[in-house]
């Protein structure tokens, strides 16, 4: 269907990558996740163990860094430098680091211009914070995903399934890096005016799928 550049946009777990997906297969499109991309670099930074406030030697890791997408069976993977990263970059302080170095301008400028390249051609659906307000404003549709923070929690607790981990610390991670990604002072995560929103909280991940793809049907 058509050549279009799909935005979604929102808060951590708010259940943007789960709907991207759905909506990538029914519309057979590519869905780019480029938080994936933030937490690549971040994970970089901890495995080359980088002094990432030091300006030149983040410069020197985002000039030498190869970051990739490749479909195995259907999903999305992630690659940095060619080994496939898609497990680690969801480690707890993969987590943390990536929404710090996101207000940095080098990483951001760097991933910029990977996202674009990325969905240059369009039949892409890309997931993020900014992707609707600074990474492809003139997208065909946009979209601005929002749930209270209990109930992202509670999504994120259940996929985890670690006895370990308890729901309330789920809960503080989210309300911290919530806050962290919308008070940057470049790209943070806001609804675009001409954004739908759509409110999760009441939403199976097929009712998402289903009202983002009517509103999709009905304009085309
Ligand atoms: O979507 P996610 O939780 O995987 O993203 C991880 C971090 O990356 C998030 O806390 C902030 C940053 N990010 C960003 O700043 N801009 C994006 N478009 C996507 C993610």
């Amino acid at each position: 269907m058509g050549n279009y550049i799909i935005a979604i946009d929102g808060p951590a777990a708010s259940g943007k990558s789960t709907t991207a997906k759905g909506l990538a297969k029914l519309l057979n499109y590519t869905y780019i996740d480029t938080g994936a991309m933030f937490r690549a670099v971040a994970l970089a930074i901890l495995e080359e163990n980088i002094d990432y406030q030091n300006e030149e030697n983040l410069n020197e890791l985002l000039n030498s860094i190869n970051i990739e997408f490749r479909l195995i069976k259907e999903v999305q993977n992630i690659f940095l430098n060619g080994v496939n990263v898609s497990d680690k970059i969801r480690l707890p302080e993969v987590t943390k680091l990536s929404s710090i170095i996101a207000t940095y301008p080098a990483v951001r400028s760097k991933l910029l211009e990977l996202q674009r390249e990325f969905g240059k051609n369009g039949r892409i659906i890309m997931d993020g914070r900014d992707i609707g307000t600074v990474i492809f404003p003139n997208a065909d549709f946009k979209f601005f995903l929002t749930g209270s923070t209990r109930i992202r929690a509670e999504r994120r607790w259940k996929e985890l399934n670690d006895p370990n981990v308890s729901l309330e610390e789920i809960e503080e991670d989210l309300i911290w890096r919530d806050k962290n990604d919308s008070s940057r002072s470049i790209a943070p995560l806001q609804k675009a005016v001409d954004a739908y929103e759509v409110d999760t909280n009441d939403m199976s991940v097929e009712e998402q799928v289903n009202y983002l793809y009517r509103i999709i049907e009905d304009k085309r």
